[in-house]
């Protein structure tokens, strides 16, 4: 197979070469000038068909859509808009595509919300071409981030006996009948009978599973797929989506801060200068998509100048405390305008981290010092005894993008702590186990991948940025 990709091919020199390109058409002109693209970059390369090539029978095949196999000469291209272009010396039709019923023949954009529905087609638009490779380069850029800084890449199971945020938002995973399950005598499901012989989960973390490696490697990270049961319809949530969970050894609260904003700052280098097309593109995209709204809603930046006023810039480091005393003295606090309360001990509201976020600071506000009872079991307590050592990212258009904190390594804390939130301690030797033998104070966060993409993209809605989107009442495929 001589096959060339069209990346490779639009970057080398035209010197009248012998070149095989394989593709699909997106346009044909004139029964002359085939746009065909491979899926290497957003661009087209053109494909001239000399008059009498083709016969009757093959010009009425090429529509949108066809697969193609083209032999020819790369050459420097006679018409604006390309330097190189292929003199075609033979064409084959790989594969017809009736124009009649191709969905992505329409002549006018079609909207992301029908692309939704044709997610199995959608990989053939410029949009979501250059969305999916940018997902491709950051999770690439993920790795080789960690990977440079002598992290270990752990493997966190899937399926789980523990609820590790302790929200009870797990999807069962089970080979019980549905319509007879075997009973206890008190009427409830016997799981001693179920696969595993206990209730198993889809795992919404990987994070205690990445504690107990961090306890031997000093810094790992999971980055896999994790599952949240939460009903929840918005443009930032997905029942299953991509978490990238390290965790290190010997890190408190402010070590975990400066590692989060590094290696936010790293991947939206790393795109910044490996996808520049596609970036570009998706800018524009953006920028088009916004002239739609009324002038107030329009943002003062471009897609790039916010990726290059976040990466060059300190984020703004916040309490809890602090955030609630801003959002009190805010005019939009006196006029009403928040539609959830405001007061010491709320979990912040998405509207509340947005106004943080986009209104006072401008920028990326990392909040730390949240109050204990709306937090996770694991958190450090702070010695206040009613915040723990917990930091979330909020970003610019996303709201929460990061949430972490420094561990409970303290045994004897960490009991009291699970047994206030009603964590079955019992069940969870294996994890305490870990502040028994030569614990360490040890910090991790989170990162939401989807969330991360949207950020660098642009893509307002999160079912835009991951292939097959899970979310309620909806699982196509
Ligand atoms: O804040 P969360 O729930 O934190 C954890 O799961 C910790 N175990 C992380 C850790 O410390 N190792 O989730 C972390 C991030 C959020 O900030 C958000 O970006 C993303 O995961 N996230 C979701 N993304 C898409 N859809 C959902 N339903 C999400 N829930 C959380
Ligand atoms: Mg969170």
């Amino acid at each position: 197979n001589k096959r060339t990709k069209i990346k490779a091919l639009l970057a080398t020199e035209p010197a009248g070469q012998e070149v095989t390109v394989m593709g699909w058409v997106r346009t044909f002109r004139n029964n002359q000038f085939i746009a065909l693209n491979d899926g290497s970059t957003n661009q087209n390369l053109q494909v001239v068909a000399a008059l009498g090539l083709l016969d009757d029978e093959t010009l009425k095949r090429i529509t949108t859509g066809t697969s193609l196999k083209v032999v020819g000469e790369l050459v420097v291209s006679q018409g604006k808009g390309q330097k190189s272009e292929v003199k075609a010396v033979s064409i084959e039709v790989l594969g017809d595509c009736d124009s009649e019923q191709y969905p992505l023949q329409l002549k006018n954009r079609p909207s992301l919300e029908y692309l939704r529905e044709i997610a199995h087609l959608r990989f053939r638009t410029n949009t979501f071409g250059a969305v999916f490779r940018i997902r491709h380069s950051l999770a690439f850029a993920i790795h080789k981030f960690f990977n440079d800084k002598g992290f270990i890449y752990l493997h966190t199971p899937v399926i789980t006996a523990s609820d590790a945020e302790g929200a009870g938002e797990m999807f069962r995973v089970t080979t019980l009948p549905f319509d007879n399950p075997p009973r206890n005598d008190d009427g409830s499901i016997n799981f001693k009978e179920d696969f595993f012989g206990k209730s198993t989960n889809l795992t919404v973390s990987g994070q205690l599973e990445g504690e107990l490696a961090a306890m031997a490697f000093s810094d790992i990270y999971t980055f896999g797929p994790t599952f949240r049961a939460e009903n929840s319809n918005t443009t930032r949530h997905l029942a299953e989506f991509w978490m990238i969970e390290p965790e290190m050894a010997f890190y408190d609260i402010e070590d975990n801060m400066n590692l989060a904003e590094e290696f936010i700052k790293y991947l939206i280098g790393y795109v910044m200068s490996n996808n520049r097309e596609d970036l570009v593109f998706l800018a524009q995209r953006l920028a088009d998509e916004e002239k739609q709204l009324p002038q107030d809603k329009r943002s003062e930046f471009g897609l790039i100048e916010k990726l290059i006023f976040v990466q060059s810039n300190a984020f703004e480091r916040i309490t809890y405390t602090e955030a609630i005393d801003i959002l009190l003295n805010s005019s939009h606090y006196k006029k009403k305008k928040f539609q959830y309360e405001v007061k010491w001990g709320i979990d912040l509201q998405s509207e509340h981290e947005r106004y943080l976020v986009e209104k006072h600071f401008k920028k990326p506000v990392i909040v730390t010092g949240y109050p204990a009872a709306i937090k996770a079991f694991y958190m450090r307590m702070n010695d206040d005894g009613k915040t723990v050592a917990a930091m979330d990212i909020l970003a610019p258009g996303i709201g929460e993008i990061v949430g972490g904190s420094q561990r409970e390594e303290r045994y004897n804390n960490l009991v009291e702590r699970m047994e206030a939130m009603h964590v079955p301690v019992e069940e969870m030797q294996w994890y305490l186990d870990t502040r028994r033998f030569g614990s360490v104070p040890h910090a991790g966060f989170g990162l939401g991948f989807e969330r991360m993409v949207q950020f660098v993209t642009g893509m307002t809605n999160i079912r835009d940025v991951i292939p097959f989107a899970r979310t309620p009442k909806n699982c196509e495929f």
